[in-house]
């Protein structure tokens, strides 16, 4: 086979441009192996995100041809074909970039510190366990915590543009903190409260559903979180868990 060309958006200091690479195609490489192989065969100042290699740590989002995968189990071959012109590889969207394909995801940690200020609480509890939960939301709960904070919602999401959305994974981490027994009602109203102008803004469109490569619905998590908004705001709520709230 020939040489597969990549096209790679690169970004130092503030000076953006898109750079073009070579190489001879082989099959069966992911798309990290391929930047681990141009950065080290022929461009070492390529900085792009990459951790565990092994699809557990969510550090290695990028777009090839203006899709939003995970490096590390995203096969090249199925996005270039011999004949074609080139492989687009870009920054996950909707994150300030550091340099190439490295995102900061700083202010995306802010803002989820910001609406959920209980996650070091539940931290220390969890001692507690799961005691109090049945097992259809011990089930619930463990889907939930699948999420990898990849941040391919974040990239999908066509209301992140606008600058006043939260990043979609937020909702899941959210949903999740609403069924777990271990954190008192005041601080679910506290989140829900938090959550409300966000709750609003999405338009139930599914792209962050679409692209999770844990098969996680922050859409359906919005849908639940609104819900149960109403009876928050009206304090009709009582009781130790957030089911309790209906
Ligand atoms: S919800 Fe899915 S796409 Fe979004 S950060 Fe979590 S694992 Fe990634
Ligand atoms: S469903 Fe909502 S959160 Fe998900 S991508 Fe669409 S607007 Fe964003
Ligand atoms: S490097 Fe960890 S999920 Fe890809």
């Amino acid at each position: 086979m020939g040489n597969i060309k990549f096209k790679i958006a690169r970004s130092i200091s503030n000076d953006c441009f898109v750079q073009e690479y070579q190489l001879p195609f082989e099959p069966g490489k992911t798309i990290a192996g391929w930047l681990t192989r141009i950065q080290e065969e022929l461009d070492p100042s390529l900085l792009f995100p990459i951790s565990c290699r092994a699809g557990l740590c969510g550090g290695c989002g990028l777009m090839v041809n203006d899709r939003s995968v995970l490096s590390c189990e995203t096969m090249l071959d199925s996005y270039w074909r011999e004949g074609d012109d080139c492989v687009s590889l870009k920054p996950l969207q909707g994150f300030p970039v550091i340099r190439d394909l490295q995102i900061d995801w700083n202010s995306a940690r802010d803002r989820m510190k910001q609406v959920i200020p209980n996650r070091e609480l539940i931290q220390d509890d969890a001692n507690k366990a799961l005691s109090g939960m049945s097992k259809e939301l011990c089930d619930l709960s463990l889907k939930l915590g699948a999420c990898i904070t990849c941040g391919l919602c974040v990239s999908d999401c066509p209301v992140i543009p606008g600058g006043k959305f939260i990043e979609p994974f937020i909702f899941i981490k959210s949903r999740k903190i609403a069924e777990d027994t271990r954190v008192d009602v005041d601080s679910k109203k506290a989140m829900i409260r938090n959550l409300s102008p966000y709750l609003m803004l999405c338009i139930h469109c599914g792209k962050c559903s679409d692209v999770c490569p844990r098969a996680l619905s922050p859409e359906e998590a919005v849908r639940y979180l609104r819900e149960n908004e109403a009876d928050v705001f009206m304090d009709r709520t009582s009781g130790d868990t957030y089911n309790d709230f209906k």
